[in-house]
């Protein structure tokens, strides 16, 4: 049976290392990658929390700062009914929701969604994917829910907090006659929201693209893997190179000239110099042709 090993020892040498440099940089790879996702899911997890966290603070001001503050104001001012509505300071939503424009121009991959069932404004109508977030906190009376959530083929890390109805929502939220008129004007809702207090109504979703930051991790492992497998295939070709020059290119010669003094040709000396293990070979070889070139030299 022939074997499949490779005859040379050029090759006994070097494909083991390549081999295990290619192993090793496959781990090495594998490893970055796995480390890099695990930080960057971290990461993501922390930002996306800080934001949260931000927005419900925001909305917190709104509610018990502004809005109170505001409403004794109109109350008292005069050419002012307690009907006056001001959007941009006394809906924790509209408020939370403008500051976020600017914090997502400087930091894109940043996104908030404050959704609800039966919002006052359309856009605020959760889709599929908000709708079983919501349900989900519902459900298990969570305050906050956090993972990866897919919306038209994309994942995106996601970080909710529920929004619960409390009393004071209802003057906005629960029927189109007790809310400002303002608010009538503007929205022109077409039936009653009727939030119930002390339900999870709604909730506040930050998310960050997943592939984006996944791309990234695996870009670093390959770079990393590529790293360790190029070092590896560089030693094993300098290796190789230093093999070459002290082992088997001065054998090739040996093997050369043994032909040749097999053939009787015994008159050139082996010029292969150095005290290693092939030198002390030639000059044995050397004294081997003197020895035969003698002994032809007395037969002639
Ligand atoms: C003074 C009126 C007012 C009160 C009180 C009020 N909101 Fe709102 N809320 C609004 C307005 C106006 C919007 C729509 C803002 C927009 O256009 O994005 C809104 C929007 C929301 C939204 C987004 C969904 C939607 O309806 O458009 C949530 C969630 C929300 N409010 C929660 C609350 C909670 C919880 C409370 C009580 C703690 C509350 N709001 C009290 C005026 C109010």
């Amino acid at each position: 049976m022939k074997s499949i090993l490779p005859k040379s020892i050029r090759w006994k040498v070097g494909l083991p290392m390549l081999f295990v440099g290619l192993l090793s940089g496959l781990g090495v790879g594998y490893y970055t990658y796995k480390q890099e996702v695990d930080d960057a899911k971290l990461l993501a997890q922390e930002k996306i929390k800080t934001a949260l966290t931000f927005s419900k603070a925001s909305r917190a001001y709104v509610r018990e700062v502004l809005r109170p503050k505001i409403d004794q104001l109109l109350a008292s001012a005069s050419g002012c009914i307690k009907e006056d509505f001001i959007l941009e300071a006394q809906s924790s939503s509209f408020f939370t929701a403008s500051i976020f424009r600017t914090v997502s121009e400087e930091l894109p991959d940043l996104k908030l969604r404050q959704v609800a069932f039966n919002p006052l404004n359309p856009k605020n109508n959760p889709d599929e994917t908000e709708a079983k977030i919501i349900a989900f906190l519902r459900q298990n009376s969570a305050k906050e829910y956090s993972g990866v959530l897919e919306k038209a083929g994309d994942r995106y890390f996601f970080y909710a907090s529920a929004v619960v109805v409390e009393s004071g929502c209802l003057k906005c939220h629960y029927s189109v006659e007790a809310m400002p008129k303002a608010l009538q004007a503007i929205y022109k809702p077409t039936q009653d929201p009727k939030w119930e207090v002390g339900k999870v109504q709604g909730a506040v979703v930050v998310s960050m693209p997943f592939e984006k930051v996944i791309l990234r991790a695996q870009l670093n492992g390959l770079k990393n893997g590529l790293l360790v497998f190029g070092l590896f295939f560089g030693i094993t070709l300098m290796l190789l190179i230093a093999l070459d020059r002290l082992v088997f290119k001065p054998l090739e010669l040996l093997e050369r000239r043994a032909e040749e003094i097999a053939k009787g040709n015994v008159d050139e000396p082996i010029e292969i110099r150095g005290e290693d293990e092939i030198g002390r070979l030639a000059q044995a070889f050397e004294r081997m042709r003197v020895s035969i070139k003698k002994v032809m030299d007395l037969l002639k």
